[in-house]
């Protein structure tokens, strides 16, 4: 019998593989200097993970603090946040008239801090297991909404996420909220 839980995980497991993939040619982009690709495959993973962080940070992450503790549900969050920032870094790489070494260096390296946490965020499916299935229900709940409003990385961090992961937005909302 399939379980919700095990439908979570090969629906998880499948948006894992899609943007393993896309980092992956993303790196052979920065080794064949093929900017034009590079561009396009950062375009994809952007459509892909915008979505993809949001009902994680949502729906998923909030559930995790029962078996991990605030502490290390601090750390995913704070992890996603080294991602948004890398991939903004990204793309002001591909952006670029041409690329020096060092930007194809930079752009190998933060490509691969950015890797891991894909294959950790696989992991937490076996904690998903663990939780009731209202709660797996509300996960699949918010990831149909923010696969509906199709907000790519950039822009769902820099408008619609509640942490930021850039100073100036960090200042925007400061601001706003005073
Ligand atoms: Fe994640
Ligand atoms: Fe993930």
């Amino acid at each position: 019998m399939t379980t919700l839980a095990d439908t979570f995980s090969s629906t998880f497991r499948e948006e894992h593989r899609l943007v393993r993939d896309g980092l992956l040619e993303l790196l052979d982009a920065f080794e064949n200097r093929d900017q034009a690709k590079a561009r396009r495959v950062l375009h994809e993973i952007a459509v892909l993970t915008g979505p993809h962080f949001r009902y994680e940070e949502e729906a998923l992450y909030p559930g995790l603090v029962r078996f991990f503790g605030e502490s290390y549900v601090e750390k995913l969050y704070a992890d996603h946040d080294g991602a948004i920032r890398g991939a903004a870094e990204l793309v002001e790489i591909a952006g670029k008239e041409s690329w020096s070494a060092r930007d194809v260096e930079r752009g190998q390296a933060l490509v691969r801090g950015i890797l891991p946490h894909v294959s950790d965020c696989d992991g937490l499916s076996i904690l998903v297991e663990r939780l009731p299935d209202s709660f797996i229900q509300n996960i699949f709940r918010v990831r149909e909404q923010s696969l509906a409003a199709g907000l790519d990385l950039i822009t769902w961090a820099k408008g619609v996420r509640q942490r930021a992961a850039f100073a100036e937005t960090h200042q925007a909302r400061a601001a706003l909220v005073k």
